[in-house]
């Protein structure tokens, strides 16, 4: 499917899956292929200008992504990659902030959650779930369900100022490790 013009790769985790995206360019005719999962999202073949930008968007969130062709010197090329308008560190490292990630399988069957922290809305293998919300006496419970277990995202005080409220995730009562992305 590639061909040998391809010249970064990067991944990006969002709420609903993880993304990989690939470059393709041609420093010859200027071609270039962007695919998110293997899909082609932007193809040009000839361009003129071998530096610039190109735009597209990943996710069912439609989270838009920039691709940024730089000169670096003679014919060497820098390929960086900008979501929602943030270096793609400042991204990952604001996620880190606003959401938890946690991975698990259940019934043989892989699932990733994730829990975007300032809306309280719940992710679970692309599909944005329908939750109950409630306050208990330690701070709320988030209720939904994956396949016919009941899940349950707990938020307390962590009883420290510097990062407050600390999330957790019950699966039938057992609580799950959360993963780093
Ligand atoms: C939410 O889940 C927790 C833990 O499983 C349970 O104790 C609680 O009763 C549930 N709340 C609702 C409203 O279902």
């Amino acid at each position: 499917m590639l061909s040998g013009d391809l010249v970064a790769v990067w991944e990006v985790a969002l709420s609903d899956g993880v993304y990989r995206i690939e470059f393709a360019h041609g420093t010859t005719t200027g071609k270039r292929v962007v695919y998110v999962n293997g899909q082609e999202v932007v193809r040009k073949d000839w361009m003129f200008k071998l530096v610039g930008k190109e735009t597209f968007t990943v996710g069912s969130s439609d989270t838009k992504a920039t691709i940024a062709i730089e000169a670096i010197s003679g014919f060497a090329y820098e390929y960086t990659l900008q979501i929602a308008g943030k270096s793609l560190q400042k991204f990952i490292d604001n996620r880190a902030q606003t959401t938890k990630t946690w991975l698990l399988k259940v019934d043989g069957q892989d699932y990733r959650v994730v829990l975007e922290k300032d809306t309280m809305d719940v992710w679970c293998n692309g599909q944005k779930m329908d939750t109950t919300g409630e306050f208990v006496d330690d701070g709320t419970e988030t209720n939904f369900t994956v396949g016919e277990h009941e899940c349950c995202i707990k938020a307390t005080s962590s009883g420290k100022k510097k990062n407050g409220i600390v999330h957790y995730l019950l699966l039938d009562g057992e609580q799950i490790p959360a993963s780093t992305h």
